[in-house]
């Protein structure tokens, strides 16, 4: 299939999981694609698994100088963008009373300020049109326990997305949707503290029983939502946050 073809495509993030099937679907759709990362192991995975046509750029979403050097260099790689998928996120799963400025300073600064300050600077390079996609997250959408400052990231997310419709897309051509997730398996799961293999699988276990379709959702079934929000077959959808959750925010 071909459904972006020619489209020039940043992906953050795209070192792993939704990210890394996000890059390896638009690469088979056509598409000429730039991916992000912050961890050395797994941009050298990431790099023998896109291979050599696809940059993997380090750029830690903590540092708005190097969201900023992000910038300029898709600007020097492309010219101009049609896609940007901002995907990169941390998740963080404690009980409120568990929190601390440093963690949550951590899930805001990742999932929202770079989110924020990337869109910014890619403004002059994205092309009119084109397309951005955030990854947010049906957590947003619904009141689930231990997700507290992790959903509000999301919720945040999902209000930049609506408000920057109204400031860049009769300006600029940009148009802004995003995709909000249920439980997808990724390697998101091993990275929230929990070291115990039987406590990890009790947790996955609880969280498949919690979806009405039973299980959790692959990184494949979020790629190709991401797929149709990037293409030109989506050109008339603006300002949508596209809950794919195995019906879980309705039940
Ligand atoms: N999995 C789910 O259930 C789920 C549900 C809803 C929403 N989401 C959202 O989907 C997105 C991707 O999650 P995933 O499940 O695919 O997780 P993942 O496999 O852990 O991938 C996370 C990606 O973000 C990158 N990243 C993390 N911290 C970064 C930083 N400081 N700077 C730059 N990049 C950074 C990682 O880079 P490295 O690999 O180089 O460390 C990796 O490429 C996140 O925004 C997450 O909140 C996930």
């Amino acid at each position: 299939m071909n459904r972006l073809a020619g489209k020039r495509a940043l992906i953050t993030g795209g070192t792993s999981g939704i990210g890394l099937e996000t890059a390896q679907r638009f690469v088979a759709e056509g598409a000429q694609v730039v991916v992000t990362g912050v961890t050395p192991a797994s941009i050298e995975k990431a790099r023998q698994t896109l291979g050599d046509k696809v940059p993997v750029i380090q750029a830690d979403a903590r540092d708005l100088d190097a969201q900023r050097g992000l910038a300029e260099r898709v600007r020097e790689h492309f010219g101009e963008l049609d896609v940007a998928f901002l995907n990169a996120g941390v998740s963080d799963w404690r009980p409120f009373e568990e929190h601390t400025e440093d963690s949550y300073d951590r899930l805001f600064d990742i999932n929202v300020k770079s989110v924020f300050f990337l869109t910014q600077a890619l403004v002059p390079v994205l092309a009119n049109p084109s397309s951005v996609i955030l990854n947010a997250s049906n957590s947003a959408h619904g009141g689930y326990g231990h997700s507290n400052a992790y959903a509000a990231t999301k919720a945040a997310v999902g209000s930049l997305m609506r408000s920057w419709n109204t400031d860049l897309l009769t300006s600029h051509g940009i148009r802004f949707n995003a995709i909000s997730p249920g439980p997808v398996d990724t390697p998101l799961y091993r990275k929230l503290g929990i070291e115990d293999p039987a406590q990890q699988t009790a947790v996955l276990e609880a969280i498949s029983s919690g979806i009405p379709l039973g299980r959790m959702g692959k990184p494949e079934e979020i790629a190709e939502a991401v797929v149709y929000l990037a293409s030109d077959a989506s050109a008339f959808t603006v300002g949508q946050d596209l809950i794919l959750d195995g019906g879980q925010t309705i039940f």
